[in-house]
């Protein structure tokens, strides 16, 4: 890394702009929250953090470029749920979780919502469910590829159902919402990063959350668990990533400014907006991360496989 080794380059790091790889499309729910700690922490080390979106694949384009970078520090990722899903979606995944990377941190928990085009028919669960039955795979449901947490819900909802939906997918669910807006798909299943408005304006049917209990940003909008999908829950947990063999000082450095953007008011006042929280301090360590994701890959490895979902 430098003739003079390690410690003398992390002492120095960073010298120039680092790169937050964003495996998603610009707008979208992981770009939004990448925007909203990439200021704080590159303040915190002192650099621009620039934003890159490399989409595609459903988050594995991106993730890939970053695990194939020089392990120095200057290009990371961002990335979901889909970092401990993926293995069991993709018979070939060109590279390894748990092998190719150094864990940064933790940090948040985004729940999501299932939403409806505006003028598609049902108005909650019950009558979705009688109409799915009824136009069976004439019902579109959009995502961001396989590998996507939109994929994985709709996948989950599709496998409880017992029903096979037409997936549409996209590079990110910006475009994916931009076209349930305009009525070209039914549903999505998105994060609440970037729907709230739009269903406090009507603009799209929202039949249920994802977590366990209601969310105090959208109190009107019941549990798909209450509504008798017991057991249905996933959050797009998002944790920072760095290429195997960056040096510990360097994630140390990166862990810090990603503790001090966690922590920044202006950004935590943003999450609470969106019902997003922000994981416990001791959680948002590169240990806690790669104990998380691990447990993830086994518990999503057997659903996954169960639901009968691969990518070649
Ligand atoms: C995005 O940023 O577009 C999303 O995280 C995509 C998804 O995984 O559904």
């Amino acid at each position: 890394i430098c003739p003079l080794g390690e410690n003398a380059f992390a002492q120095t790091y960073p010298i120039k702009p680092i790169t937050l790889v964003v495996p998603f499309s610009a707008s979208g729910p992981t770009d939004t929250v990448a925007h909203l700690i990439a200021g704080p922490m590159g303040k915190d080390l002192g650099q621009e953090i620039h934003i890159e979106n490399i989409a595609g694949d459903g988050g594995t384009i991106g993730t890939l470029r970053v695990a194939r970078a020089a392990p120095d520090g200057y290009v990371i990722l961002i990335n979901h749920i889909g970092m401990a899903t993926a293995p069991a979606l993709y018979k070939k995944l060109p590279y390894d979780p748990l092998k190719d990377f150094e864990y940064i941190g933790q940090a948040v928990d985004v729940p999501m919502v299932l939403l409806g085009r505006k003028n598609l028919p049902p108005n909650n669960l019950k009558e979705l469910e009688s109409y799915i039955k009824s136009n069976k795979t004439h019902v579109t449901i959009a995502n961001a590829g396989q590998g996507a947490v939109s994929q994985l819900c709709g996948l989950l909802f599709m496998s409880r159902e017992g029903v096979e939906l037409t997936s549409i997918p996209y590079h990110g669910t910006a475009p994916a919402l931009t076209d349930l807006l305009g009525g070209q798909v039914d549903l999505l299943c998105d994060q609440t990063t970037q729907v709230g408005p739009y269903i406090q304006k009507n603009l799209v049917k929202a039949y249920g959350v994802t977590t366990p209990a209601r969310l105090s940003s959208l109190p009107n909008i019941p549990t798909l668990q209450e509504q008798g999908l017991k057991g249905f829950e996933i959050e797009a947990w998002i944790g920072l990533y760095a290429p195997k063999g960056t040096p510990t000082a360097v994630i140390a450095k990166l862990n810090k400014a990603l503790r001090s953007a966690l922590n920044n008011p202006a950004v935590k006042t943003r999450l609470a907006e969106s019902n997003i929280e922000i994981a416990p301090m001791s959680k948002v360590t590169p240990a806690s991360l790669k104990q998380h994701l691990e447990s993830e890959i086994n518990r999503w490895g057997p659903i996954i496989r169960n639901a009968g979902a691969y990518a070649e």
